[in-house]
């Protein structure tokens, strides 16, 4: 498939990717049962996964957003932010507090978002993200829970853009260079 001026091949399956959303929100299930929790779903990449894993949540959580973008051109991750939305005024304290991400690559916007979410003061505060790039990993913190480890390649599709394009696919695709 073609986006913008790149192709892009099938990586994840629609359903490869719904049976991981499941088995990620069992797990929660486990993990969150009788807990006061607060999802924060990171804009923009987040609100599809977000959307599909609230659904099987056999808890009530509370669900607030944020928004942090890094500068940078379409394809690399230039760690440096750009923009911060949602952080200020979150009544989060005392709360056990669950970051939904779509992929965490370097982990900088992870680290960084942990740091200031950390300054509210919640009883405790964990990562779930859909994807995640070991080798391209430079964080201090791995996220707790994962769906796919994936190589250090470019993709789109499931909330993840390609120059803002691609984010309604079902499936997730990869970069053909
Ligand atoms: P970080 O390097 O972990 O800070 O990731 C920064 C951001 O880059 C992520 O939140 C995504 O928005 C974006 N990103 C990283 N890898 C990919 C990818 O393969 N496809 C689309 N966006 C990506
Ligand atoms: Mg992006």
């Amino acid at each position: 498939m073609q986006i913008h001026d790149k192709t892009f091949l099938p990586f994840l399956s629609e359903s490869e990717i719904q049976e991981k959303v499941q088995s990620i929100a069992k797990q929660l299930n486990t993990e969150y049962e009788n807990k006061e929790v607060i999802l924060i779903s990171v804009l923009n990449g987040a609100f599809i996964f977000t959307a599909d894993l609230m659904r099987h949540l056999a808890f009530q959580p509370e669900v607030q957003f944020a928004k942090v973008s890094t500068y940078g051109n379409a394809m690399n991750s230039t760690q440096k932010i750009r923009e911060v939305w949602g952080l200020e005024n979150l009544s989060i304290e005392g709360k056990d507090v669950l970051i939904v991400e779509d992929i965490i690559d370097t982990g900088f916007t992870a680290d960084f978002l942990r740091a200031e979410i950390q300054k509210h003061r919640p009883a405790s505060l964990s990562f779930v993200t859909l994807l995640f790039k070991p080798d391209a990993f430079q964080g201090q913190y791995p996220p707790e829970y994962m769906g796919f480890s994936i190589p250090t390649e470019f993709v789109v599709g499931y909330g993840l853009d390609y120059a803002q394009k691609g984010r309604e696919l079902r499936e997730i695709l990869v970069y053909h260079p």
